[in-house]
């Protein structure tokens, strides 16, 4: 299974975050067995529940090789079933469409690396040749939504929400929004409770203080953006829709609601269409400057503001590219290049270093500390950069510091070309879709797409002199 691009991967606090989601208490602990995977899904107790879910699984010809169920421990008026299935044959994904309407929760906890379909894993780009499978266009990153590590509305024992029953209904309510929906649709705009506005208003003001003299130029000249048009105010939260929008315009990103936590592979993939999955829920109420989960604040602090800065935008869609059908191996040094430059990027700018990772820009413990003398300063070198561990439960004691989000793109470019990829990906922004170039013709198609851009920047350029 990918790593979770989770609490492991997204560490967004004040202070110090706990580990990644994970349940205990099953026989089978997960094996990613061959041809095999795994879902824990909730029922409510009645007779016959358990027979009514596996009839689907049998009207799809799936086949199931270990079954457990126990009492949930979340909820005493639902039974939780943990099952491990062949999805080599028969219609998995159909099961699990017709299993979430019956279901009160459902998780996919792994999927089969070893599938050779394109519902699967695999994805065949031609002559013969089969890679980890990708999206090719916008709209199948909708498949994403049924493959989250976990379900939004579960919360460990430690989260500060855990014991508190109106906050995981509504964690339940962001969580099915976002699970239904559909490349697009409009994402459905929420009224957020004075509670929640209060929680964001504490956190706006704290990180506002500290923007001007913190954080880098760009997120600088678009924060006041953010506040006329999209209502970045300590008294609104603002809509995802609304922010979408803005960000389309200024960049072509887009955001997605997202039900859970994505494996790194799929979470990368969104980047490569400019895509960015977002979540909507807000932190529990009780702890406004601790999350141990990325949530609105983190995402609309912290990430929007550079999406909508070009050259950021250019560079995070290259890590994503880089990401399209690459072994394992890459993907996890991506997802580390990731860590160390969009969650926890430092620049240099006018000889002073300044952040630009949304987990600085989202931690007010954190803004502070990355500018002082106590944390390493690094250059930004993906090859050294994408093999270094890091903390996830407290302040990096190491930032990677890049010249500028061009001079990091040309490095990561090169980065990406030392990966072992028997083709390269394109983006068509015209379909929205990933050209995949592996043959002559392919090439000869993309020289001349190219050439009309090159003829352009020679008209102007003769007509500068
Ligand atoms: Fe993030």
């Amino acid at each position: 299974m990918d790593a979770p691009f989770s609490a492991k991967r997204r560490r967004f606090d004040t202070e110090n975050g706990n580990k990644a989601h994970h349940r205990q208490g099953y026989v089978e602990e997960y094996p990613d067995r061959e041809g095999s995977t795994s879902l824990i899904f909730a029922l409510q107790e009645k007779v016959g529940a358990l027979a009514e879910a596996l009839k689907i699984f049998e009207n799809h010809h799936v086949n199931l090789h270990h079954i457990e169920s126990r009492p949930s421990k979340e909820n005493l008026s639902l039974h939780e079933f943990y099952v491990s299935c062949d999805d080599t044959k028969g219609g998995l994904k159909e099961a699990i469409e017709e299993l979430k309407l019956k279901t009160d929760e459902l998780t996919v906890l792994s999927r089969n690396p070893s599938d050779k379909t394109d519902e699967g894993c695999c994805l065949n780009i031609g002559h013969g040749i089969k890679v980890p499978w990708f999206p090719r266009k916008i709209n199948e990153l909708d498949r994403f939504a049924n493959q989250i590590l976990s379900y939004g509305s579960e919360l460990d024992a430690n989260h500060p929400g855990f014991t508190d029953p109106v906050y995981r209904a509504r964690r339940k309510e962001f969580a099915d929004i976002a699970f239904h929906y559909k490349h697009g649709t409009a994402i459905p705009r929420v009224e957020y409770t004075e509670d929640e506005k209060k929680t964001w208003g504490t956190i706006f003001t704290e990180l506002t203080k500290l923007y001007k003299t913190h954080a880098c130029r760009e997120f600088n000249h678009v924060f006041p953006i953010l506040i006329d048009n999209c209502g970045y105010r300590a008294d609104n939260i603002p809509q995802l829709q609304d922010i979408s929008d803005f960000l389309k315009d200024c960049t072509g990103f887009t955001l997605r609601p997202v039900a859970g936590l994505l494996s790194s592979r799929d979470f990368l993939a969104g980047l490569a269409f400019r895509v960015f999955h977002s979540t909507q829920y807000i932190r529990h109420g009780s702890k406004p400057m601790y999350t141990p989960e990325p949530d609105v604040c983190h995402e609309l602090l912290g990430h929007v503001p550079l999406f909508a800065d070009p050259p950021f935008a250019q560079f995070s869609q290259e890590i994503g590219l880089a990401s399209l059908g690459a072994p394992e191996e890459y993907i996890h040094k991506l997802a580390t290049l990731y860590w160390f430059t969009v969650e926890f990027g430092l620049c240099r700018q006018e000889g002073q270093l300044k952040a630009y990772g949304a987990g600085l820009l989202s931690s007010f413990g954190e803004l502070k500390y990355c500018l002082t003398d106590k944390p390493e300063k690094l250059p930004f070198d993906p090859a050294m950069t994408c093999v270094k561990e890091y903390p996830i439960t407290s302040y990096q004691p190491v930032y990677y510091v890049a010249n500028s989000f061009e001079d990091a793109k040309e490095k990561l470019e090169l980065f990406a070309q030392t990966i072992p990829r028997p083709f390269t990906a394109w983006y068509n922004a015209y379909t929205q879709s990933v050209e995949v170039i592996n043959s002559k013709e392919q090439v000869i198609n993309l020289t001349k797409a190219i050439r009309g851009d090159l003829g352009l920047l020679e008209d102007a350029i003769s007509k500068l002199k």
